[in-house]
């Protein structure tokens, strides 16, 4: 796979982020996207095959049912590319069923190195299809995909797994406007969404008994710990998945157990959190499934498929741009 290297974002960017959303007024906060150093990433691929998180299960699972469907769907000649590719393995369908009408290019834009290395590894060895790899964030990748595409192609971008769900419902949709404007009328985005179900199931599959997302979440501060030689002392925090039903989301916390001061050298941080008070490190939104034929037209897009799973409700959507 080629990798168009660009210098790793720089600690300094990790540094400024991590201050600004740790002294945010009331609730402290990090970004979910630092969730994904190469243990965190290893940590996430765990969480997929645990029994109680049943997303990517039905993500793929539609994925491999209804590829040959959403590709007849799709206009020709097409380039993939793929925001967030992780390991990869849901991809292979659709890639395999382009692959039978013409040769297919795939460019996954990841910010993490060792997923893009994983997926490269899964995905490189299909007949007909080139990888190339993009280190970068998500919007920036697509641009650098679409200006390079030529003039006859067509662009498919997989969104999958309920990344969108990271957002929240208001940065969902100016994500997907900015995406629309990156594309031209008759590209397409297969949108995987996580449907809405009982809270009891919710919470299970962002706290599971075997505690992989707890240690999951803990790695964050771990990683600060190591990158930006911080002093989180791992045991006075505790994981917590919470369902908040004004906003229809999980919000995943780590709880301090009692009162204690922190210091992050690379930041010029130093901080007290108090006993109960939480760090609120990610939000899963859920869907109902017609709320994305609605999103779609807001942000410039058509709804031309949904396909649904019974077993674990999860939504594949294919949008159009208008
Ligand atoms: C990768 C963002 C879709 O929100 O379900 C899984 C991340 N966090 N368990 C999700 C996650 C805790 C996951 N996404």
């Amino acid at each position: 796979m080629l990798t168009s290297f660009l210098p790793v974002r720089h600690v300094s960017e990790f540094a400024a982020d991590v201050r600004q959303s740790l002294t945010k007024l009331g609730q402290r906060e990090l970004p979910s996207k630092y969730l994904y150093d190469e243990v965190g990433s290893a940590l996430f691929e765990t969480i997929c095959v645990l029994p109680e998180y049943g997303l990517t299960r039905a993500d793929a699972r539609l994925m491999e049912k209804h590829a040959g469907e959403i590709v007849r769907r799709l206009p020709s000649p097409i380039k993939v590319a793929e925001l967030g590719s992780g390991s990869g393995k849901k991809t292979r369908w659709i890639l395999e069923a382009l692959s039978r009408r013409q040769r297919t290019y795939y460019y996954p834009i990841e910010i993490s190195p060792s997923a893009l290395a994983a997926c490269a590894k899964e995905l490189g060895q299909i007949d007909l299809v080139s990888v190339v790899g993009h280190e970068q964030p998500y919007l920036e990748g697509l641009r650098t995909v679409a200006e390079g595409r030529g003039e006859q192609d067509h662009l498919l971008v997989l969104f999958l797994g309920s990344t969108i769900g990271n957002f929240d419902r208001h940065a969902g949709e100016e994500f997907l406007k900015e995406t629309r404007e990156i594309l031209q009328p008759g590209d397409a985005l297969l949108l995987g969404t996580d449907l809405e179900k009982s809270v009891e199931l919710q919470i299970l599959a962002y706290d599971d008994p075997a505690g992989v997302t707890a240690a999951f979440n803990l790695n964050l501060l771990a990683r600060i710990n190591r990158e930006l030689g911080a002093d989180f002392d791992l045991c006075c925090f505790r994981h917590e998945a919470r369902w908040n039903n004004v906003e229809r989301r999980i919000e995943m916390h780590l709880r301090s157990t009692r009162r204690q001061t922190v210091h992050v050298p690379v930041a010029s941080l130093r901080f007290m959190l108090n006993e109960d008070e939480t760090i609120w490190t990610e939000s899963s939104h859920k869907y109902k499934a017609e709320e994305i034929p609605q999103m779609a037209e807001r942000t410039g897009f058509r709804c031309d498929g949904q396909w649904i799973d019974r077993q674990w409700p999860f939504a594949q959507n294919l949008l159009v741009a208008e």
